[in-house]
């Protein structure tokens, strides 16, 4: 409450939660991770992970679990050998599992696809042959743009199999940025595809990677057919997959590398600036991408269906699509599309028809099916879910409620997963069947992880204060590097808390009066209202929890009195869009509701209702463009909108409402 907040403090901490829920007791008496891990992990760290690591196949076991000599620059299980593509397939077949299905894929159109795990050898056998024909091998970059096809995860494991780095592109993204990032990487293959649907119609692709390639270090196209769109062709250059892929050898021996061998590169773009190539490992990073997997989802494999709806072109794809469930051994599904495609509730059919059990989602998605409404996903059988996982921003309590609620008929944990492209996997989560969760809250570091809240000296603050989220010891999945770019790795991450060696992951966050960590946003996003560092988290959440909004980005804009005044931009419920509810009296109530909830500090001056807010195509928003229309600035960069035509929107909007 706003007795709680200090005007000097990193970050103020004004809304409270007290609602708080045990896992049900079923659960809890079968769940795999108990609370006594993270005793063990204390006492013990490196053993903890020695033992999480001895959940892969070694071909040389490790002689040191951690070497942190050389810091910032972390080596994790030196002198240990693996092929992390045999971890992901051919050690399921090995031990048996062979018939068991890897992957139930769904294709927007309706197609669908089982891929068994003696299937995913052969397939990512071949696949790796063919690349080694191409004069891919160890060390080299692959370039991938695909759509959600079973063959870009063949590929992704082709890669890893053969020593190659991959460098998933998104395939949203644009030429100009697909051609940033193989210059960067500087990739001798790109694996791409003829077309990709795209709301149940099919749209080029290889048209646009062919711009991207264009005087690049790119000596081969390697072209899956999936829409049958006609495409433009450079003999010499671009093959079919169909006539390589499928013409190579089904046998295949994996090599082993050293754990610190690179696996992949995957660009991230951060706020501002040059995408930054975040480097990943293969030991550290798979153990803790298969630890993770196994404690946070309470996975079982051969019994439980798990979906996670990301897509492999971010770093939960990577981590909690191909490695760490695959790692697993792991039955999931793969979604190639939207999903309103063809209506708006393909997820729940999907849930219904597979009988999936974990299911791993983003915040706004679940907005998004708040705003359509609950009685899409009642019309489904979603009984067989048990866990439900969230990542990718805070997840406002009202939206937590619904998504437990609605989806989860109170009745299945839900997983709020904190982490970052550059941590490689989870880092604060709850353990499904230990803790008592709070809806919006990660709760606690997993076991094996130290993070804390520090104040602007790196001092730790205490329960009920707010600061900045730090990582204080090194971490198996910890990014062990930018690519070519060693300064501005310690720059970014380490400068800030130098002294302490901590690493900065950017996030503001708080202690609750339990000790419990609430992410607040990014720092840059943070707003100062009359000395009052107030982030946008608590404003939002607390619009969002008035009945009549569906979603909320706040902004701090220039103001002559307070330093910065907090203007609101809000979606309203589909039942509460029409014309009253965006009256001066709504608007004046919703003020009123946050100053209600979180404290007068943090009314907003300005609320604008919009019909989109500006979203990445990874479905942050992006407020720096809302500053821009806050301050009545000509609209920065746009290009990595997921659409466009949102920011003419909300600037008209901002202008008609000025002109009343
Ligand atoms: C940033 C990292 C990790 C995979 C997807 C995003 C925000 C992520 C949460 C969460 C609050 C979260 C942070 C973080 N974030 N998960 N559970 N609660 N915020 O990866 O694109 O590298 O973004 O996403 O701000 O720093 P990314």
């Amino acid at each position: 409450m706003a007795e709680s907040e200090k005007s000097n403090s990193a970050l103020s901490a004004l809304s409270t939660e007290s609602r708080s829920f045990p896992p049900p007791e079923q659960f809890a008496a079968q769940a795999k991770a108990t609370a006594d891990w993270y005793e063990r992990a204390d006492a013990d760290r490196e053993g903890f992970w020695a033992e999480q690591a001895d959940r892969l196949d070694w071909s040389t076991k490790w002689d040191r679990v951690l070497d942190w000599d050389d810091a910032p620059f972390a080596k994790w299980f030196t002198g240990g050998e693996l092929n992390v593509a045999y971890n992901c397939a051919d050690r399921h077949v090995d031990a048996g599992n062979g018939d068991r299905v890897a992957i139930h894929w769904e294709g927007e159109p309706g197609d669908s696809r089982d891929i068994t795990y003696a299937d995913l050898k052969r397939e990512v056998s071949k696949t790796a042959n063919a690349l080694e024909d191409l004069g891919v091998g160890k060390g080299d970059r692959v370039a991938i743009q695909l759509p959600m096809i079973p063959e870009a995860i063949f590929s992704m494991l082709a890669c890893a199999r053969l020593g190659a780095l991959h460098s998933v592109v998104f395939g949203g993204f644009s030429p100009g940025a697909l051609k940033a990032r193989i210059e960067d990487a500087e990739a001798k293959v790109l694996i791409t595809s003829d077309g990709q649907y795209r709301r149940g119609k099919p749209a080029p692709m290889k048209e646009n990677t062919d711009q991207a390639v264009e005087g690049t270090t790119i000596e081969k196209v390697l072209v899956v057919k999936r829409t049958g769109t006609e495409v433009p062709w450079t003999d010499g250059r671009d093959l079919w997959w169909g006539d390589v892929v499928d013409a190579a050898s089904e046998e295949h021996t994996p090599q082993a590398f050293e754990a610190e061998h690179p696996l992949f590169i995957l660009y991230t773009s951060g706020t501002t600036g040059k995408p930054k190539g975040i480097l990943h490992t293969s030991g550290g990073y798979l153990t803790q991408a298969a630890y993770t997997h196994d404690a946070v989802f309470d996975h079982t494999p051969g019994e439980d269906v798990y979906w996670c709806t990301a897509d492999i072109g971010w770093i939960t794809g990577h981590t909690y699509i191909v490695y760490g469930p695959l790692a697993n051994g792991a039955t999931q599904i793969v979604y190639e599309g939207t999903p309103n495609t063809p209506h708006e509730g393909r997820h729940w059919e999907i849930v219904q028809k597979y009988g999936v059990s974990v299911y791993y989602t983003a915040p706004t998605l679940i907005r998004t099916f708040m705003k359509w409404g609950e009685d899409i996903p009642a019309k489904y059988d979603l009984s067989s879910l048990r866990v439900l996982g969230t990542v990718g921003e805070p997840i406002n309590p009202e939206a937590w409620m619904w998504f437990r609620q609605k989806i989860g008929a109170e009745n299945c944990p839900i997983v709020d997963t904190w982490w970052q492209t550059e941590t490689g996997a989870s880092m604060i989560a709850p353990l499904p069947g230990v803790t008592h969760t709070k809806p919006g809250s990660a709760m606690a570091p997993l076991p094996g992880i130290s993070a804390i809240v520090v104040d602007d000296d790196g001092n730790e603050v205490g329960n009920g204060e707010g600061g900045y989220l730090v990582v204080d010891k090194p971490w198996p999945s910890m990014l062990r590097g930018i690519w070519k770019d060693p300064e501005r790795f310690k720059d970014t991450y380490w400068s800030r808390f130098a002294d302490q060696g901590y690493y900065f992951a950017g996030d503001g966050a708080k202690y609750d009066e339990d000790g419990a960590i609430w992410l607040l946003g990014r720092v840059d996003d943070v707003m100062n209202v009359s000395g009052h560092r107030i982030s946008t988290t608590e404003v939002e959440s607390a619009l969002v929890s008035h009945p009549t909004v569906a979603e909320a980005a706040v902004v701090g804009a220039a103001d002559e009195t307070t330093g910065q005044g907090i203007v609101a931009f809000v979606i309203l419920r589909g039942d509460a869009a029409g014309d009253e509810s965006k009256g001066e009296e709504a608007l004046k109530a919703l003020r009123d509701h946050v100053s209600k909830e979180i404290g007068p500090i943090a009314k907003p001056r300005q609320i604008m209702v919009v019909e989109e807010l500006p979203k990445t195509r990874s479905g942050k928003i992006m407020r720096r463009l809302l500053r821009d229309v806050a301050e009545n600035r000509e609209v920065g960069d746009v290009s990595t909108l997921a659409d466009s035509s949102v920011m003419d929107m909300i600037t008209t909007g901002m202008q008609d409402s000025k002109e009343d």
